[in-house]
């Protein structure tokens, strides 16, 4: 059973999560130095919704492709949105980015996740991401959503622990982007192809036009 503690304002949830227990939340109001991938700022203005998750250290791809689909499933039950999943772990809306999850591995999982819900775009941002209020049109329910979010959560941790990969990557499957054209920008190489497959790593694979497969690691996918 997770326990979630909840602040107005932190400089990052994943950042204060290294002082908590693992089973803990850790929610803000907004961030001021919000964290994503590859070192990334994660702009984090007040009315989103920010978490962090400090978990024991279960596999680390699996545990990424479950905090994914369970933020699939909450906005689908809370908002009948259907996001789609691109690889490996962000949701977007018509290619746009609606939430973004940074898992960290260490002693203890940090499962950092990033929603757009009632917060400003920045207008850097605007052609990239989307919050999920301009989608519906009204305001977004947080501590509802985040509740959805962390319920679907404990269920992929049940399936974690009992080694229910193949479920969980299947699952992905169905909700993931693959099918589509895309561009990889992966450890300084650009690959273009359709996103044909995840193999049993959750490693990403394409094929280019001439049918060569690449496996691609770790990267950067930017649906064309
Ligand atoms: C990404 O898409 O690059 C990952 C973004 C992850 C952002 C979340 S917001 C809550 C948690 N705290 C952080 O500083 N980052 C993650």
């Amino acid at each position: 059973m997770l326990k979630a503690y909840h602040f107005k304002e932190l400089r990052s949830t994943s950042e204060k999560a290294r002082e908590f227990k693992v089973n803990s939340v850790i929610i803000a109001d907004s961030q001021t130095k919000g964290k994503g991938r590859f070192k990334r700022r994660w702009s984090s203005l007040r009315g989103g919704a920010y978490m962090s998750i400090v978990l024991e250290p279960f596999e680390m791809s699996y545990l990424t492709f479950a905090a994914a689909l369970s933020v699939y499933n909450a906005i689908k039950d809370t908002y009948r949105v259907e996001t789609v999943i691109k690889w490996p772990n962000d949701l977007t809306y018509n290619k746009k980015k609606v939430c973004g999850i940074l898992t960290q591995a260490g002693d203890k999982a940090i499962v950092g996740i990033g929603i757009n819900t009632n917060n400003k775009i920045p207008k850097s941002l605007k052609d990239k991401a989307v919050s999920l209020s301009q989608i519906i049109g009204k305001d977004v329910d947080n501590k509802r959503l985040i509740n959805a979010v962390l319920r679907h959560l404990e269920a992929y941790i049940e399936k974690l622990k009992n080694k229910k990969y193949n479920k969980i990557i299947n699952e992905w499957k169905k909700r993931s982007f693959l099918g589509s054209e895309v561009v990889v920008r992966s450890i300084g190489k650009t690959y273009r192809g359709t996103a044909t497959d995840v193999d049993k790593d959750c490693f990403l694979i394409i094929k280019d036009k001439k049918g060569k497969k690449t496996r691609i690691i770790e990267g950067d996918v930017i649906a064309k």
